[in-house]
């Protein structure tokens, strides 16, 4: 694909993946216009966008199901790929407002669908995640695991796939890629862009930087007796800046997509524990980090680890960057935001 000023819709942009995407898709040539309407993040992300990539930011304060604004952005510029990050992301609120879930996550999907197709955009990109494997019986998963879900948000994105599936029956001219991610971590490189959950984190790493910075007074591992070598959960953390970068190949491989969607894990192949996670943060910070040991939490699972045969050999995508790359740049983030905060 000649990416020479190739516009790509991001929706969500100025979240967490989706502003590591921008920057990756900015770095290959491309104009990524934002779709965001700042429910779950910050505005000031535009600008600290603009200073990373030297570059003016476009983009749209709407909603994804606002389509009436949304055909306007279309007709203003010749979108030619569509990456769909917006949505409701965590599994415990999914638990207690699952209408909310359904509403956001399906209608946003729908929306974006209907105009990819009225507008014939070639590529879409969209984001699932490794909760559709529900409790895997084996490990690694790859793409032929069963699928099923254990809250409204997994179903939410186990149903997304399918629609988009029955979707691209209708309309072959969009070519669509499903990206599961594991466990998305780490900032970019300049510290200014990261994961800024809204109140208490949910997700592992945020916590631990917060209880780090003193903002928290200890991290919970969720508890100690599962059946693995350390008694604690296993993951595959996956740099947030490796995974733009499978946003972008995603995008430039679906142009010639022979199977419509393709689907493929976005991990490292690898399995690290809460315990092992919480040395190597003390490790390369030098900071002891006060945790307890507390009970299971509910709705997680033992172990979950990508077999990346798939996206290595057809994406021609590998993970790069480090465990100790991803939370040394995840605690400068958190130190930046600490700043920042201070001074507003
Ligand atoms: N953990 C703790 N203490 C905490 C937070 C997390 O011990 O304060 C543990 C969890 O129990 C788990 C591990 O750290 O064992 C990782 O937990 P996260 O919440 O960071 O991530 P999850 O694996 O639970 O969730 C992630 C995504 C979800 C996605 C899910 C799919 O955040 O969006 O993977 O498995 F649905």
């Amino acid at each position: 694909m000649n990416t020479e000023k190739k516009h790509i819709l991001v929706t969500g942009g100025a979240g967490y993946i989706g502003s590591h995407t921008v920057v990756a898709l900015i770095e290959k040539g491309y104009t990524p216009i934002i779709i965001d309407d700042f429910r779950n993040s910050n505005k000031d992300v535009i600008l600290r966008l603009e200073k990373i990539t030297n570059s003016e930011i476009i983009y749209f304060n709407v909603a994804c199901q606002d389509t009436f604004r949304l055909k306007g952005v279309f007709s203003q510029f010749p979108i030619e790929g569509i990456i769909h990050f917006a949505a409701d992301k965590a599994v415990g609120e999914s638990m207690e407002k699952p209408l909310m879930y359904f509403d956001n996550n399906f209608g946003s999907l729908i929306s974006m669908l209907e105009l990819a197709k009225e507008f014939e955009v070639k590529s879409f990109v969209f984001s699932s995640s490794c909760t559709v494997y529900g409790d895997p019986k084996q490990i690694p998963v790859n793409e032929q695991s069963p699928v099923s879900y254990n809250s409204p948000y997994g179903f939410t994105k186990k149903v997304s796939e399918e629609m988009i599936e029955q979707f691209v029956k209708s309309c072959p001219i969009v070519k669509a890629t499903l990206l599961r991610y594991f466990n998305p971590v780490g900032a970019h490189e300049s510290g200014t862009i990261g994961e800024e959950p809204d109140g208490k984190p949910n997700n592992l790493l945020p916590f631990i930087t917060q209880t780090a910075a003193g903002v928290r007074d200890e991290l919970t591992v969720f508890g100690k007796d599962y059946d693995t070598p350390d008694g604690t959960c296993i993951r595959d953390y996956i740099h947030v800046v490796d995974l733009a970068e499978a946003h972008v190949a995603a995008l430039e491989m679906s142009d010639s997509n022979e199977v419509n969607p393709k689907v493929f894990n976005v991990g490292t192949g690898k399995g690290t524990s809460v315990l092992e996670m919480i040395k190597a943060f003390e490790k390369i910070t030098g900071k002891e980090l006060p945790y307890k040991f507390g009970p299971r939490r509910d709705g997680d699972i033992k172990e979950i680890f990508a077999n990346t045969d798939k996206v290595n050999k057809e994406l021609k995508w590998t993970s790069r960057k480090t465990i100790e790359e991803a939370i040394s740049s995840s605690w400068t983030f958190e130190q930046y935001i600490r700043e920042l905060r201070k001074e507003a």
